[in-house]
């Protein structure tokens, strides 16, 4: 009686990464409290393009005497190796004034201090979104043009956690109503593009069942194998950026001859998994913007531009089947007012979009160099997730020194990686006086040099 509920806090949500089940004792005291259940969780897949999507609405409770500082959320190792980013909130307020706060999420860091811990009564609210990469399993592994492209999901029907689970559903969304077939679990229901797996009651930690959907998925499995994005900084003009682009069609497959009769007949039937062309969001006053590939410029490009942004249309010399690849650059500059800034503390800095500006593809391995103007010093950067970083000197035309280069190197980058980064650094304007000065000793010393020469010149004749 009279038993005192302490207000447990829930800092931020940790990924478990169930790798092993020893695996788990290894984490010592931030380890999943037994304390807590999760009354309810809703899962939603969106399976609609080439990258998966998970909402995950959980209903948490802890009905211990201490503080829960850590909700842990379990991953397979299959999707803790494809998972490219996980977002995760509470909902705050009533229904009126809805909040979001995010949350920290770590993967790595396994220690305590909750940083930002937020209160939370008895009951609450989770949301989080997290996005899996190459999930999708082509099946057959090779189709012909006039075939439709089939995959594999893999997933579990009863979400993995490492607490006990109330209640639960599974929704699984589609991008047709071809499904060729899927695993049934009592209670399974399928309506057009959704199947329902659920509910489900009582599932103790770490229960899992496995299902399998085959399905047919014509989106452009478009996968930029490698992006390397260098932005240069001159404090005379404006912003360059270039972007150097090795594209795929990572879906299954092509076998077989290709004909472009029959494709250009019927693209929708002979080709309907392949794509051909992709459109690039840049920024809304690009000017000088150049699309190439090997062979030269490519102007089967459009560009349409508004005052929020810019849309470049960009079509590969031929349409991609599964398996081929193309490389291209596309180049453009912007107005440099629109992307440096100065700080309160008087440092320069980049304010710039980081991911990829092609829409709904995926990245495997991005590099972002920004080449700062000459004479900087102490750059950094500022990102709002892990990446790697180092620096290195860029040296080019009329360079003495060379620039100063921050590459920023991240592996995995999804859509919703295309959020703002910045880049710090400290500039004296003097440098600026660098390169005419520089031209200007270069033109001094050449005509000293002439002037050297005929004199010379003439001396030596008269020996002569
Ligand atoms: C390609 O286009 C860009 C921009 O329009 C132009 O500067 C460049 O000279 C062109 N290159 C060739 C090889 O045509
Ligand atoms: C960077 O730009 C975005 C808009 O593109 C803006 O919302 C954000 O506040 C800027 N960040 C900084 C640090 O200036």
């Amino acid at each position: 009686m009279g038993k005192i509920l302490m207000v447990p806090a829930l800092g931020r949500i940790l990924l478990g990464l169930l790798l092993l089940a020893s695996s788990l004792s290894a984490l010592g005291s931030s380890s999943p409290s037994p304390d807590v259940r999760i009354l309810s969780a809703e899962r939603r897949v969106d399976l609609t393009s080439s990258i998966v999507k998970v909402y995950l609405t959980l209903k948490v409770e802890n009905s211990g005497a201490s503080h829960a500082s850590d909700i842990f959320l379990a991953f397979s190792p299959t999707e803790s190796e494809h998972l490219a980013i996980i977002k995760a909130s509470l909902p705050e307020g009533k229904r009126k004034k809805k909040k979001y706060i995010p949350l920290d999420v770590n993967p790595t860091e396994l220690s305590e201090a909750p940083n930002g811990a937020k209160l939370f009564s008895k009951q609450q609210f989770i949301e989080v979104l997290y996005i899996l990469t190459h999930s999708l399993e082509p099946f057959p592994a090779e189709i012909s043009q006039s075939e439709p492209q089939l995959v594999y999901y893999r997933d579990s029907a009863v979400l993995l956690s490492p607490y006990h689970v109330v209640e639960q559903i599974l929704y699984i969304k589609t991008p047709t109503n071809k499904i060729e077939s899927f695993t049934r679990v009592d209670p399974t229901n399928r309506a057009g593009t959704e199947l329902k797996y659920g509910h489900f009651h009582d599932h103790p930690p770490y229960y899992s069942s496995p299902i399998l959907i085959h399905f047919e998925n014509n989106n452009p499995f478009a996968v930029v194998e490698e992006l390397v994005r260098e932005v240069e900084i001159s404090h005379w003009g404006s912003l360059q950026v270039k972007e150097y682009y090795q594209l795929k069609h990572a879906g299954a497959r092509h076998k077989g001859v290709f004909s472009r009769l029959e494709y250009q007949a019927r693209p929708s039937i002979n080709g309907a998994s392949s794509f051909k062309e992709l459109v690039a969001k840049l920024p809304p006053r690009v000017n000088s913007v150049y699309y190439r590939d090997a062979i030269g410029n490519i102007s089967s490009s459009h560009l349409r531009t508004d005052y929020q942004k810019s849309e470049l249309e960009i079509e590969p010399r031929y349409p991609l089947f599964g398996g081929w690849k193309a490389s291209f650059v596309i180049g453009y500059s912007v107005p440099l007012e629109d992307f440096l800034f100065e700080s309160p503390e008087g440092q320069h800095y980049l304010n710039f979009s980081f991911g990829c500006p092609l829409y709904e593809t995926l990245v495997d391995s991005l590099t972002i160099k920004v080449v700062l103007p000459e004479g900087s010093k102490s750059p950094s950067a500022v990102l709002p997730f892990g990446a790697d970083q180092y620096l290195e000197k860029t040296l080019s035309y009329l360079d003495v020194v060379g620039r100063t280069t921050v590459v920023i190197k991240k592996k995995n980058v999804v859509p919703e990686h295309n959020v703002p980064f910045q880049v710090y650094y400290n500039f004296n304007p003097i440098f600026m006086l660098a390169e005419p000065l520089m031209l200007i000793t270069a033109i001094f010393l050449f005509f000293s040099a002439c002037i050297a020469y005929l004199h010379m010149d003439l001396s030596l004749a008269k020996k002569a």
